[in-house]
């Protein structure tokens, strides 16, 4: 039995409409709400497979219900740890820490009780730092000196966890993904370019990053889960490109106008002072950070090639990817 945390997000549902192509394979999954629930089962029946979402076996948990995964855990052979909260709101700090690294202590804990074959975790790019390497690659390592957010710290604590398992003999690979483009879900993180550009964005930042299709992701984390690798982690990045590129591609395939006003570093970061001060008067949510400024207003690169040297593995086209979801959007 194959184990899914977090099979309601991007990656976890796009893990579970792979994992259940292979008529082998039995999956479950944990989710937290019926509402998600429905949302993933809707996600199926769009792609005409509703049969593999009857497949999965569904179990509601928590990441700090322990009786709930202890439920979830029974026959289980590997795991696949998906499960996890992407915030940049200094108020959810608390919540990071519940959820990325507590919730992580849990599932690595019960992987160790219920003698687990493997784990696989998804962790982040955010965990590394930027030196020595650049592009920045898997020797990166985590620096508490640089100006991390506090997801990164929430990740990073989760990794450590992980490794922790790894050191008490838990046979573990862990995957950092950069950003992740994949269709479904665009309320959300990187779901939200596409949601901008078709809502009339006007600006683009000038910076970059590296981006990964959720495909690759998915097709990776596999490959590795079931190869003989252990005790690595894998940077997972399709390209490395501009936010202006990436949202006139978006335009382009949405057949909307792309952004043409340049909002740079500078006046990013004196947007995030002033959002800060207007937040702490409780006049609004708090929506740009200094480092969220610095992400946008920068150019960051990353070397996703390691995996290569470990397993048959290709990056696909990511420009063909944003075409296929603007085209599913229609
Ligand atoms: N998306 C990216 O660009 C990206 C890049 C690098 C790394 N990652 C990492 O990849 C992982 C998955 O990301 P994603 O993009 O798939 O995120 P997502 O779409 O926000 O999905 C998060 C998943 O975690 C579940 N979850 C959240 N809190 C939970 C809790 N307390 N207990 C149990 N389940 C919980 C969510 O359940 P509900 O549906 O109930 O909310 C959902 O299924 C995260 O750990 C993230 O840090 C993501």
């Amino acid at each position: 039995m194959i184990l899914v945390t977090g099979g309601t997000g991007l990656i976890g549902s796009h893990l579970l409409l792979e994992l259940t192509q292979n008529k082998e394979h039995k999956v479950r999954a944990t989710y937290r709400n019926a509402h998600s629930l429905e949302k993933i089962r809707d996600f199926f029946a769009q792609r005409l497979v509703k049969d593999r979402f009857e497949k999965i076996e569904w179990v509601k948990a928590d990441l700090s219900n322990i009786p709930a995964l202890e439920k979830a855990f029974e026959g289980v052979t590997f795991v696949f740890h998906c499960a996890g909260f992407i915030s940049f709101e200094p108020k959810d700090f608390n919540n990071l820490i519940k959820i990325n690294v507590e919730g992580t202590a849990n599932i690595v804990n019960l992987c160790i009780d219920f003698k687990v074959q493997k784990l696989c975790y998804v962790s982040s790019v955010a965990t590394l730092s930027t030196l020595p390497h650049n592009p920045i690659d898997e020797e990166n390592d985590w620096n508490r000196e640089d100006s991390n957010t506090d997801y990164a710290i929430s990740k990073h604590g989760g990794e450590m966890e992980v490794w922790r398992g790894s050191q008490e003999g838990l046979p573990v690979v862990v995957v950092n993904p950069s950003v992740v483009i994949g269709d479904g879900f665009y309320e959300q993180g990187s779901g939200l370019l596409f949601k901008k550009v078709a809502d009339g964005l006007k600006y683009y930042p000038t910076g970059g990053t590296g981006f990964v299709t959720v495909d690759d992701v998915v097709r990776a984390m596999i490959g590795l889960q079931f190869s003989a690798v252990v005790g690595e982690r894998f940077v997972l990045n399709t390209a490395n490109l501009t936010y202006q590129w990436v949202l006139e591609k978006i335009a382009k395939g949405l057949g909307v106008k792309a952004p043409t006003r340049k909002v740079g570093h500078k006046l990013l970061r004196t947007m995030a002072r002033l959002d800060g001060v207007v937040s702490f008067f409780g006049l609004k949510k708090r929506t740009l950070t200094l480092q969220s400024a610095d992400a946008l207003g920068l150019i960051t690169t990353y070397n996703g090639d390691k995996i290569k040297r470990f397993i048959d593995f290709q990056y696909s086209d990511i420009e063909k990817e944003i075409e296929e979801i603007c085209e599913m959007i229609g």
